[in-house]
């Protein structure tokens, strides 16, 4: 190229650039830091739990073993003949003389040769097993002439033993035997295989293996890595059962709290509603056995600092099937359930629900303050039940706040028919889902600006950005979906006076066991990870504040006519620090002149946590579960005055200190 081509070229392209500087005046954003206004809910963030997508069972609730009691319809579902080995045999599954009569089916393993004869069990999609942790076995067990042996063996798919221990001196009696696995080798997808020889004949019940390390180490509990990610997300409360689980297809498949109480063994299997709910993610050996139930519920949340929100049936099977009733005038156990429930959660250990919980480990009162009446329902059906719940537990229990449901879409017809309908019942909560695509939630963000101050307040109990669309199989969590529900927090937050908690949901998928995506937390038999839809959640949760600020944020970030950049800001009165929190989701480098208004002195020095990925389509995985994760660094600012940089596709969190 000669010199003279090049200036010609030059000339006009530094035109353009000037011009289109021009243009594009750059973002201001005004954070009045001396108005603190509403004041959050300390439960602002919270988590949405249902079993779906093995949430529970295969899931959160550390049992290795699916159908460890053989109550599945088809008893021997999960089990198989163990074909690698060599004796002869019969298994059969029998029910006279059981060793409980709410679990009334057991196995009967009967050897008929020398060599071992037996069956296997494949867990949830395999049994994880972790090379040099321990593995606790249990079961319930009898044989007739009270010698035999039974051989308990962790197998990998081609039947190599990991670990082998036996239990010998098996009694003529039920009893509860155990011992413990100790694999030599980590594999997701082990086989729990159980053997008699030389003629021993031997009955199993309750056949159940947990890994040791569970959450605080509690026999029978939970998944450590699960629900750790749970605690580092510090929910203000946990949402339990559901979610559609609540409801059950009909009535009798309900979730009924009481019928996860007690000694695990005596609660009654109940058929999982996404065992069937999809033709298309059909999920047959999908069933509840409660080992997660309303205790162990409560105790999470203790564990966690959540407010329990516990869900109960309001008289409805679920609207997108039966829409079954229960008749007005026989309402009255549903309500008593409630009544029962807020006993068993508040009241002392001397009262009736109270000395359940006491018996089971908890005489100190659970302190429960929020309570949902129906999961998503809608129309006169609901709002009548609705009202008769709300007499009665008002009047017993004016302390505790009642969630009502707004139905499954946030501008729907039903959503239209509940508002004034719960307004003139004076409810307290009013529960919104959203499941759209990331243009509604980007579109969306000033909802909430126009609501009604006096009437009741919002729940926004379920949402999540749908890259495809709702119920697709082609849902993902990507960074687009995570910045386009970070924009809409940012008007939850804004308007934290009306919205006074909100809930991503769902929570947990199975990788190979979900019905429902996409979801805040991916599993599979070893590993967990957070989405960026997650640290989203977690960024919000983790730097809540305690008053709204205002803000004013003229932004030039459009994208094909939708609004692309919003903000939020709130104080934390303790740390006495601005928290910015602001969403770039163009795909550019955006720099923003932030003024600090009302204040007098700020540290120079801030804090920030920037979440970000080079394009919005980029995922977190199993091999890769950080990509997209919080980074953060501290920044010298010239506050109160000061431009800032926000890098394209991006959700950044930023903390300045009030020093006057
Ligand atoms: O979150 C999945 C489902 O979506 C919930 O069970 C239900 O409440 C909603 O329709």
């Amino acid at each position: 190229m000669n010199t003279r081509t090049c200036s010609a070229l030059l000339l006009p392209l530094s035109l353009a650039t000037a011009l289109s500087l021009q243009a594009a005046a750059p973002a201001t954003l005004t954070i009045q830091t001396d108005q603190p206004g509403a004041k959050i809910n300390p439960a602002m963030w919270g988590i949405f739990f249902e079993d779906i997508n093995l949430g529970a069972d295969g899931g959160l609730y550390a049992e290795l073993i699916k159908n460890r009691s053989f109550e599945f319809p088809d008893a021997m579902m999960g089990w198989t003949k163990a074909n690698l080995l060599s004796g002869a045999g019969v298994y059969s599954v029998v029910t006279e003389r059981p060793f409980n009569e709410s679990n009334p089916h057991y196995l009967r393993l009967e050897s008929r040769s020398k060599s071992p004869f037996g069956v296997e069990n494949g867990g949830f999609r395999g049994i994880g097993a972790r090379a040099g942790e321990t593995y606790d076995f249990s079961a319930q067990m009898r044989c007739s002439d009270g010698k035999a042996t039974l051989y308990v063996e962790l197998v990998d798919i081609k039947g190599k033993v990991l670990a082998a221990k036996s239990i010998q001196g098996i009694s003529a009696n039920w009893e509860r035997r155990t011992t413990a696995l100790r694999p030599n080798k980590t594999d997701p997808k082990t086989w729990l295989r159980l053997s008699v020889q030389a003629g021993n004949t031997v009955d199993l019940d309750m056949v159940s293996l947990f890994p040791r390390k569970t959450w605080k180490n509690r026999p029978g509990g939970l998944r450590a890595d699960m629900v750790q990610l749970l605690a580092d997300l510090k929910p203000g409360f946990l949402r339990f059962p559901g979610g559609c689980i609540v409801e059950g297809n009909f009535l009798t498949n309900r979730y009924q709290w009481k019928n996860t109480l007690g000694p695990a063994a005596e609660r009654k299997l109940l058929i999982n509603r996404w065992n069937f709910e999809f033709k298309h993610r059909p999920t047959p050996d999908y069933f509840q056995t409660f080992g997660l139930g309303f205790f162990e519920y409560f105790q999470l949340c203790e564990d966690l600092g959540a407010e329990p929100l516990p869900i109960l049936n309001c008289g409805m099977a679920c609207q997108f099937n039966s829409g079954e009733l229960c008749p007005l005038d026989q309402l009255d156990p549903y309500i008593q359930d409630a009544l029962d429930l807020i006993e068993f959660a508040n009241g002392p250990a001397t009262s009736t629900w109270g000395a359940k919980r006491a018996a089971m480990g908890h005489p100190q009162p659970f302190k429960m303050k929020l309570l949902g009446i129906g999961n998503e329902q809608w129309d006169q059906p609901y709002l009548e039940r609705y009202a008769k719940f709300h007499a009665v537990l008002k009047r017993q229990h004016p302390g505790i706040q009642l969630i009502s449901s707004a139905g499954p879409s946030p501008d729907d017809n039903h959503f239209k028919f509940a508002w004034p309908k719960l307004r003139e019942l004076h409810a307290d909560l009013v529960d919104e889902h959203c499941y759209a695509n990331p243009k509604w939630f980007f579109a969306n963000t000033h909802r909430y600006d126009t609501y009604d101050r006096l009437g009741p307040k919002v729940f926004f109990g379920e949402y999540a950005a749908q890259s495809d669309k709702t119920v697709s199989v082609l849902n993902r969590n990507n960074l687009e979906c995570a910045l386009a529900e970070a924009a809409c927090m940012t008007g939850l937050e804004r308007n934290a006076d009306v919205v006074r908690m909100a809930s991503y949901a769902p929570l947990f998928g199975h990788e190979e066991g979900w019905q429902w995506r996409p979801n805040l937390i991916w599993v599979d038999n070893l590993a967990s990870f957070g989405t960026p839809n997650y640290y989203v959640q977690q960024l919000f949760a983790r730097n809540r504040g305690d008053r709204v600020l205002p803000v004013a944020l003229t932004s030039p970030g459009e994208d094909a006519g939708l609004p692309k950049v919003h903000a939020s800001a709130t104080l934390d009165e303790l740390h006495r620090e601005v928290i910015l929190k602001f969403v770039n989701a163009t795909t550019n480098a955006l720099p923003v002149q932030i003024k600090l208004a009302g204040g007098k002195r700020f540290a120079t020095q801030a804090q920030q946590w920037v979440l970000a990925a080079a394009d919005q389509r980029d995922e977190n995985t199993f091999a890769a579960p950080t990509k997209i994760a919080p980074r953060d660094s501290s920044l010298r600012i010239l506050a109160p005055d000061f431009t800032h940089t926000f890098p394209p596709n991006s959700l950044t969190v930023l903390r300045v200190g009030k020093t006057h």
